[in-house]
């Protein structure tokens, strides 16, 4: 029987409603450094502070299988701003959340430094690889997460869980390399193991990637994102050396671990061929040409049926 709709049984929480649907907000589109970033003279950057271009905060999704319950994944230095900007992860009573956990795919500081924002005794999970979180236990400012009010849940690569109500995660290795802060004499930039991961989230029969950080797009991860009902990726770089070409430094996207967007190694050529859902690229950095809405590379992209994330982007699988 149909229900008459108010503002309170509203799309969003309705729970009959809700309930079959994977619903996803990008909290924050940009990669570390957000647009614009603080240092930075860079045409995109200059052209947000002008007003010119939207703005974009730091790396994270926010996720529900039901509407009701949600879980951030990645929980970047602006998460303040982002979660008062989500009318989902709004408090619904004195200090009730519909926040049940935050999951991190690595420790880069884009993705961990906004647990220090969730510090007031407020009980989540937080969830992680082994690895990542030894880099969280190792800071002990992240003590501020309290023992016995945020419980650190280790999760096995490979190995479904409950991520919150209704909504199941796998967290599977994804190329990449070590946090910036913890890069010794060498780096492997395609290291394959806990320290860099990628999310596949089920709710009904919806299946849906977050991958927002990848050095290279191998058979196992082209395997994985076959078929899937959404895919948010890794569109850091246009192309691999931007940040030299703009007279912003000396690193490659390579070197960065990130495959960048376009040529024939790029993520949009590389997936060509395979069947997705909905594409969606995150974590841009503030250099990326498809972050001004009216760029040639930003037409290529979504010519080829990519949507580039912004700040508030629902997205639908
Ligand atoms: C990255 O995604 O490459 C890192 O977040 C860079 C950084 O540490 O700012
Ligand atoms: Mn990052
Ligand atoms: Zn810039």
């Amino acid at each position: 029987m149909a229900r008459p709709r108010t503002k309170a049984a509203s799309y969003c929480s309705d729970p009959d409603t809700a309930r079959m649907t994977l619903r996803m907000r990008i909290l924050g589109a940009a990669a570390g450094g957000g647009l614009p970033q603080w240092n930075c003279g860079c045409r995109n950057c200059n052209l947000a502070r002008q007003g010119k271009i939207p703005a974009q905060t730091q790396s994270s999704l926010a996720v529900s299988g039901n509407g009701r319950d949600w879980a951030i994944l990645n929980a970047s230095p602006d998460i303040r701003i982002q979660m008062a900007a989500c009318p989902e992860l709004h408090p619904t009573g004195p200090r009730t959340l519909p926040l049940r956990s935050v999951l991190v795919t690595n420790g880069d500081i884009d993705h961990v430094a906004g647990l220090l924002t969730l510090r007031e005794v407020q009980p989540f999970t937080l969830f992680a690889t082994a690895g990542i979180h030894q880099v969280i236990a190792d800071n002990p400012i992240f003590s501020a997460l309290r023992e016995g009010v945020v419980d650190r849940s280790q999760i096995a690569l490979d190995t479904p869980f409950e991520l919150a109500p209704d909504l199941t995660a796998t967290l599977f290795a994804v190329p990449g390399k070590v946090p910036l802060y913890l890069e010794g004499e060498t780096v492997d930039t395609q290291l394959i193991g806990d320290q860099t991961v990628g999310v596949e989230l089920k709710a009904g029969n919806q299946r849906v990637l977050y991958i927002p950080g990848c050095a290279i797009l191998n058979d196992d991860l082209r395997t994985r994102i076959d078929g899937a009902d959404a895919l948010l990726f890794d569109g850091t770089l246009w192309q691999d050396d931007e940040m030299i070409r703009e007279g912003l430094g000396q690193k490659t996207g390579a070197r960065m671990g990130h495959m960048s967007i376009s040529g024939p190694d790029g993520s949009i050529a590389q997936m060509a061929d395979l069947t997705i859902g909905t594409r969606v690229f995150v974590h841009m950095n503030n250099t990326n040409p498809v972050l001004r809405p009216d760029s040639d590379e930003r037409a290529e992209a979504e010519a080829k049926g990519w949507i580039i994330g912004q700040d508030g982007l629902e997205i639908t699988p």
